[in-house]
């Protein structure tokens, strides 16, 4: 089969086009005939090799995949064979075939495109996991979503709305604080403006009930401390670059709570629940509540500029690629 490889890590890294023999699926896996591939923060951190994890080039890289289910392996899930899904695979998703453990499938609904589905099983279930489980998110609460533009952070504003709450989306320029408004924020915030926090609570008339957090840096502070008693500050992960240190008087003054987030470890340690996470996500989905923004389609010649996008704070959203190796050669 036709798959990307890297050869050496680096911005930008050393890829090409390869003929490789086909993945087999091993115990509780799914072979799967890859449509489409999102692309993601990750990706951008994996390929710099600046990830804890590094595997040895050569490599497929691609995370995040849909498409369709041709096999499982011993013990996997009969029932996916033939089926479209949305699927994490880690690396190996830029190949014509793919593996994905069975787990780590979402069956598609039956209304979203390739492209969609690509697109959103990362970001969505760890922003329903960060509203729902680790946040006990009720309707009517208000939700400060940071990073509002970026991949989870789009999502978490869809999840807060489509969950009954009031959003409030934080993020860096004029054309992200407009797509937080698109995607259903009913405030958007600058918070590279002085006193963003100030001037957020007095057009609330109070504290955030949720902040949800991929961002950490310098934000994390006057997030925090933007939080009405009982408040969850939801950490999800450090795209700044810097993991923030909150003085614990504050959690203590506010009767408020630090709450760590970590999707990938749920989905290692709680497979039982995390299948329940995922049927939850495709009944919000197939039922309309949540409503994911189809993403811009690029060919695979595009993926190095992606990557540069999100090393340099441009992307908006989740983009994809289209695999498509005979255009791409
Ligand atoms: N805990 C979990 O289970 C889990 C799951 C998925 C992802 N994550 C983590 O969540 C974080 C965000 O992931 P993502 O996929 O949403 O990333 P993303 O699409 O790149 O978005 C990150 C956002 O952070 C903001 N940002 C601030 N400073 C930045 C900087 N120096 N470089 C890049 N972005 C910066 C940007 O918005 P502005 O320009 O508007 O500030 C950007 O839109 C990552 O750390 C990722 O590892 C955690």
């Amino acid at each position: 089969m036709k798959a990307l490889q890297c050869l050496s890590y680096g911005d930008p890294p050393e890829l090409r086009i390869a003929e490789t023999a086909g993945p087999e699926p091993g115990p509780g896996e799914a072979l799967i005939a890859v449509e489409a591939v999102g692309i993601g923060g990750f990706d951008a951190v994996l390929l710099g090799g600046r990830y804890q994890e590094r595997p040895e080039p050569p490599f497929v890289p691609g995370r995040e995949l849909a498409g369709r289910v041709l096999a499982v392996g011993e013990g996997g899930d009969p029932a996916l064979v033939g089926l479209r899904v949305a699927a994490i695979a880690f690396k190996g998703a830029l190949a014509e075939r793919a593996v994905a453990r069975c787990d780590h499938c979402m069956a598609t609904p039956p209304d979203m495109d390739a492209a969609t589905a690509a697109s959103v099983l990362s970001a969505y279930a760890t922003s329903l996991y960060a509203l729902e489980t680790c946040g006990r998110m009720r309707a009517g609460e208000t939700v400060l979503v940071l990073g509002g533009a970026g991949t989870v952070g789009a999502a978490a504003i869809d999840i807060a709305r489509g969950l009954g709450g009031r959003v409030v989306a934080a993020a860096s320029s004029a054309e992200k604080l407009a797509f937080c408004r698109m995607r259903g924020a009913d405030l958007a915030v600058d918070y590279g403006a002085p006193d963003w926090r100030r001037t957020m609570t007095e057009k609330l008339g109070g504290g955030v009930d949720l902040v949800l957090d991929p961002v950490g840096g310098a934000l994390s502070e006057p997030a925090f401390r933007s939080l009405a008693p009982g408040g969850r500050h939801l950490v999800v992960g450090f795209a700044a670059g810097e993991i923030p240190r909150i003085p614990l008087n504050l959690p203590l003054l506010k009767r408020a709570s630090v709450v760590g987030v970590d999707w990938g470890g749920f989905m290692q340690q709680e497979p039982a629940a995390n299948r329940a996470l995922l049927a939850r996500l495709r009944t919000l989905f197939g039922s309309g509540v949540l409503r994911p923004e189809r993403p811009i389609v690029h060919p695979l010649s595009a993926l190095v500029a992606l990557l540069d996008d999100f090393r340099n704070r441009r992307s908006v959203g989740k983009p994809v690629i289209r695999l498509d190796f005979d255009a791409a050669r």
